[in-house]
């Protein structure tokens, strides 16, 4: 695998790939892989050529009070693992190299509306910076399919609609999310958790499967199956920033006619926020 740091380094290597016809597939990250990150790159080599990770933990969707100074970095054992699961190349840029004017100076990219809703009401300026260092990567890497994980429902849907919206020729693959055997979905922010909490994480997945359950029998409403899927968190000792129910295509609210739902869900146990979703096909 070869490992780049520098933007004409990617660019150089990117250049040689596209004149021998490869088609490039990428995976943004921010490393501290987990068998989670592992599974997009399976797919996209599965649908391309040549295999690309960027590792960057982009301050720029960092709020001034969360974790971007511990979030967990372990560039080693990432390297390691790409070079297992069989990448091409991993581009792990500095922030001088990705924001050389600095972080506030930056041009930005906004999906405006659909930013600010579940998620980005709690976290204001996360998905534009999320966005904003997609569509940089982009740019550098020139995929022709780039690959994310379900367990970023709405960052996956901000990612399609950038795509759509500035006609990036980009084929955006989504994949389903890698579980703990205990239904936990995998995440970097797991080994926030203490022990006692660890215990009690799995309960997310479980309230959400409740209400995917309540929703497939019907009959329920759903501002009732929120409510009690939040009880349940709280009770279970998460404090829930939101349990929502809404429409697969645009994270909107459902009305009773609507068959493709998603029940997403963030909530906080101790320091941990965690984040997960279902998707609800009714019959
Ligand atoms: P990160 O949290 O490192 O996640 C990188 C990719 O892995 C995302 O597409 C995410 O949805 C996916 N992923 C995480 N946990 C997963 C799991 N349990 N199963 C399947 N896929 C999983 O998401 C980001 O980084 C950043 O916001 C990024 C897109 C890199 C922009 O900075």
């Amino acid at each position: 695998m070869i490992v780049v740091s520098t933007v004409s380094d990617l660019r150089r290597e990117i250049q040689n790939v596209r004149r021998a016809s490869k088609r490039v597939g990428f995976v943004p990250t921010m490393g501290n892989l987990h068998a989670g990150h592992l599974k997009l790159i399976d797919v996209v080599r599965e649908r391309a050529d040549f295999t690309v990770a960027s590792i960057y933990v982009n301050p720029l969707q960092f709020g001034p009070q969360e974790d971007f100074a511990s979030y967990p970095r372990t560039p080693e054992e990432d390297r390691q693992a790409l070079t297992e699961a069989g990448a091409d190349l991993l581009f792990m840029p500095t922030t001088e190299e990705m924001y050389p004017r600095g972080m506030h100076a930056q041009t930005v990219v906004e999906v405006p509306e659909l930013s600010n809703i579940l998620c980005g009401a709690f976290r204001p300026g996360h998905f534009r910076g999320v966005t904003t260092v997609v569509n940089h990567l982009f740019n550098l890497t020139h995929p022709d399919v780039a690959v994310f994980g379900k367990k970023d429902y709405q960052q996956l849907l901000l990612i399609r609609l950038m795509v759509s919206d500035l006609g990036m020729p980009i084929d955006i693959v989504g994949v389903d999310t890698l579980r703990e055997r205990d239904g936990l979905a995998l995440s970097s922010r797991n080994r926030y958790l203490r022990p006692d909490e660890r215990e009690l994480a799995p309960a997310l997945h479980a309230v959400l499967r409740e209400a995917q359950g309540k929703l497939m029998r019907g009959g329920a409403v759903f501002p009732a199956i929120e409510a009690s899927a939040a009880e349940q968190l709280r009770k279970a000792g998460f404090r829930p920033d939101y349990v929502s129910i809404v429409r697969q295509q645009d994270l909107g609210k459902p009305s009773a006619e609507d068959r493709r739902l998603a029940v997403l869900a963030a909530a906080w146990l101790g320091r941990t926020r965690l984040i997960d979703n279902v998707e609800v096909e009714i019959p």
